[in-house]
């Protein structure tokens, strides 16, 4: 199971690979888990991330106190490193638990990558990584030594090793405070490219987001199946695993929706095929698509309208096809972003 987090994925080696790696004689020597060791100067980060989002991020939660959400949080470096619960995290969850902007919370899966850049800094959505108690922790590593007190430094265990590990109880309780707290529109990513399926039926948002959503305080859920700009489309809406999530919402009597997106390659645009056209098209319609105003609500769909009516691109679209690039901003509502003239090279 992937953690939650903005970016992190702690996905360990398959064991077969392990074997591979480990012979048995160099196996013990330092790493006892899978997982990555303590994060040095833990309590620092936490600790300045704290401050940082109180004092600065979000003002308005001024009345925080730091220090009693480090006390709370530090009771698990006491624990043996595989008998940590959800539950032990309750104190620090209610001492640095704060609301979650109606319409804001995004939820994910496989798309680490995406959604830091969706979010943009809580400004458009607030995933759990932008909220206090899921920014102290995330992409860090925590665990007390096995047999004795004291931070592991080499090691921690991860889901292969033992279920209730520290880092994996903190991102369930993380997550099951933030379905609880997420209403209105509830957005959801998922990574269509992904070849394991885009909704794992097993995993963060399966076992502790969804059965926790109120139902009550959501009007509506949206997924977007984003996928890799010239890799694979596994799957789309409708299909595979993602129609697996879609029968549970609406078995769970949501109201909700799914749209395809596609996701524009990061960096220089690259000569990689968009929607099947040639790569001169793609690459000016990628340096359009980088230059996106901001503010535009998302995440945007392309869609690439093609009309016969030949105005520009002649080398590369076939004659007599126009190319209108469309974006649909979240809201359903269609707006022409790039008119004719400003597409024209
Ligand atoms: C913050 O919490 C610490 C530890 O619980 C406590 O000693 C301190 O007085 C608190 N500070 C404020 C301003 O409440
Ligand atoms: C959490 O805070 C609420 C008040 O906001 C309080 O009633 C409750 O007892 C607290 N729970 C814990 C575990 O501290
Ligand atoms: C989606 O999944 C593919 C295949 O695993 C991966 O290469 C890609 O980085 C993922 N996309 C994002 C945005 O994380
Ligand atoms: C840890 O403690 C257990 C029980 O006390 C003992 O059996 C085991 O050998 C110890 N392991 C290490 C690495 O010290
Ligand atoms: C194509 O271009 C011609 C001339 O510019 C214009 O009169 C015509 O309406 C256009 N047709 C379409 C379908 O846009």
């Amino acid at each position: 199971m992937e953690a939650r987090g903005c970016a992190r994925s702690r996905r360990p080696l398959p064991a077969l690979l392990l074997i591979l790696l480990l012979p048995p004689a160099a196996g013990a020597a330092d790493a006892r888990w899978s997982g990555q060791g303590t994060t040095l100067y833990l309590q620092s980060i936490f600790l300045g991330r704290c401050a940082e989002y109180i004092a600065v991020l979000s003002p308005e939660l001024r009345d925080k106190n730091c220090t009693a959400i480090w006390e709370a949080f530090k009771l698990v470096l006491d624990k043996d490193p595989c008998s940590v619960l959800p539950s032990d995290y309750d104190l620090f969850i209610n001492l640095s638990r704060h609301s979650i902007p109606r319409d804001k919370s995004l939820f994910w899966e496989n798309n680490h990558l995406l959604v830091t850049s969706y979010a943009e800094n809580g400004r458009r959505f607030m995933p759990l990584c932008n909220v206090l108690y899921g920014m102290v922790g995330d992409f860090l590593s925590w665990c007390r030594q096995k047999n004795a007190s004291g931070l592991d430094y080499q090691s921690c265990p991860t889901s292969e090793d033992c279920e209730n590990n520290p880092v994996d109880s903190y991102w369930k309780s993380a997550s099951i405070q933030y379905a609880k707290d997420s209403s209105g529109v509830i957005n959801v990513m998922l990574n269509g490219s992904e070849p394991t399926g885009a909704y794992p039926v097993k995993g963060f948002f399966a076992d502790f987001e969804i059965p926790h959503l109120q139902k009550d305080k959501i009007t509506r859920i949206e997924i977007w199946v984003m996928h890799e700009i010239g890799g694979t489309n596994v799957e789309s809406c409708g299909e595979g695993s993602v129609k697996i999530l879609e029968e549970r919402l609406e078995k769970m009597g949501f109201q909700y929706s799914c749209i395809n997106g596609y996701k524009v390659p990061s960096g220089p645009p690259t000569q990689r095929s968009f929607l099947g056209l040639p790569p001169t098209v793609t690459w000016i319609l990628s340096s359009l698509l980088l230059s996106l105003p901001s503010w535009l609500p998302g995440p945007h769909i392309f869609y690439l309208y093609c009309t016969s009516n030949l105005t520009f691109f002649t080398e590369a679209c076939a004659p007599a096809i126009t190319c209108v690039l469309r974006v649909q901003p979240a809201q359903n509502s269609y707006q022409e972003v790039f008119p004719s003239k400003i597409i024209h090279p």
